[in-house]
């Protein structure tokens, strides 16, 4: 724990309902003399927040709060994150990374609300979450001080068990589960048990939002989302607030089993970890937001942006979203986005998705350039002097240096060994 806490004091707790943040509560009393305020955020992880909320009072807390975050959470979170094309090592959408942030902003705004001088988290000294959070809240208000039980109290999942038993504190029922789980509007994460091994492939009951592509109809679905300015903002020519949109797009591609993702990757804290994700809608919807940018964007636009959206997923991952480097890139992102505008129909078949059609009012794509049927515009006879001055620096190279070579003629296939010795 960072610096000192004042007896008596309040303590807000980001608090799920699940076993350590309810052990949390009452561990946070017995440890710190604290009393604690739980925060319970709503970014769409359904759940019953009204039992999660008499839970934590039942268990100790003076006060519980729950607030619906789901529309912040779209709208400053998931959909820049979907401009971007934000994918972490070029496969996670970053469904859980994104939420802490936000989170923590909201964890810090209630300890100021609340006059209390500590906020509390469920992670463990292991993961990513615990970096974010910390970061987050240190970055916000440096003033607060950050307890995380979990990476405090040393107890292993027995030990919190058995400490939930004497307290009369009730063990939820995920316990038995062997897996650890989070879950929001972009995804759900998925880790420990069988998993940890990463020869074993995932059983199947660790997928709830794809059906197994075994199991689904043989029938393909088509959807058509439609775009402005980066943002979907229809389904099927109906419009459809952002919460609903991806609400219906998981509904949709999980029940053809798209957006199961298996991913050995690089934890901030130097781990390597097995991790499996459920990510429907955002699978989808990364997918056709790039196939209306490959229809908008100029060559050397795709090519810049695809290292911005690399660097914008590494700062989501490592914690450092609330820093300039994250604005300087969002202004980018956000200018590169004024013309992706459009449709684009996807097709959901057995597992994947993919592209059947795009169009746009911005589209670079050019028929009577792009054509061999007759209307065709492209001068072929530009394309001689262009080839020309293009291959000329290889060619006076390959003259100069390449043909010469005393290995034959073959060397110019091969790259040069470096010399021995
Ligand atoms: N590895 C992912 C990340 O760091 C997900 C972690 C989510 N936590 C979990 N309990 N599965 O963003």
């Amino acid at each position: 724990m960072q610096g000192r806490v004042r007896l008596s004091d309040k303590v807000v707790l980001a608090y799920s309902g699940g076993l350590d943040t309810s052990v949390a509560i009452k561990w946070l009393k017995d440890r710190y003399g604290l009393d604690v305020i739980t925060l319970t955020v709503d970014v769409g992880n359904e759940r019953d927040f009204s039992t999660v909320r008499q839970k934590a009072l039942d268990i100790g807390a003076i006060k519980a709060l729950v607030i619906d975050a789901k529309e912040l959470f779209v709208k400053y979170f998931i959909f820049p994150a979907l401009q971007a094309n934000a994918l972490y090592e070029g496969q996670y959408p970053l469904a859980t990374a994104l939420s802490r942030p936000l989170i923590a902003k909201l964890l810090v705004d209630i300890a100021v609300e609340e006059g209390a001088s500590a906020v509390a988290h469920g992670c463990t000294g292991k993961g990513n979450d615990q970096v974010r959070f910390d970061v987050s809240i240190n970055t916000l208000a440096p003033e607060l001080k950050i307890i995380a039980p979990a990476r405090e109290w040393g107890m292993t999942r027995e030990e919190t068990i058995n400490y939930a038993k004497r307290h009369n504190i009730p063990i939820p029922i995920t316990v038995s589960s062997p897996y650890s789980i989070d879950e929001n509007l972009w995804g759900k994460s998925i880790e420990c048990g069988a998993l940890e091994d990463p020869w074993t492939e995932p059983p199947e009951d660790v997928f709830t939002w794809t059906k197994s592509p075994s199991e689904t109809p043989d029938k393909p679905s088509y959807v058509e989302i439609g775009f402005e300015e980066g943002i979907p903002v229809t389904i099927d020519g109906q419009k459809v607030d952002g919460v609903s949109l991806i609400q219906q797009l998981n509904e949709l591609a999980g029940s053809h089993g798209v957006g199961r993702i298996d991913h050995v990757e690089n934890r901030v804290v130097g781990i390597k970890s097995r991790e499996i994700y459920e990510a429907p809608a955002a699978t989808v919807l990364l997918q056709a937001h790039q196939a209306l940018e490959a229809m908008t964007l100029s060559k050397d636009q795709l090519r810049f942006k695809q290292k911005v959206a690399q660097e914008y997923a590494d700062l989501i991952y490592s914690g450092l979203w609330f820093s300039q480097l994250n604005r300087d890139l969002s202004a980018y992102i956000l200018s590169s986005q004024c013309y992706v505008t459009g449709t684009v129909r996807m097709k959901l078949l057995k597992g994947h998705s993919s592209i059947v059609g795009r169009k746009s009012p911005k589209s670079l794509y050019n028929l009577s350039l792009a054509t061999y049927d007759k209307g065709d515009q492209f001068d072929q006879s530009a394309s001689v002097g262009f080839i020309h001055l293009w291959g000329l620096p290889v060619k006076i190279q390959a003259q100069v240096q390449l043909l010469g070579d005393k290995e034959g003629p073959l060397s110019i296939m091969a790259p040069k060994k470096p010399e021995e010795g």
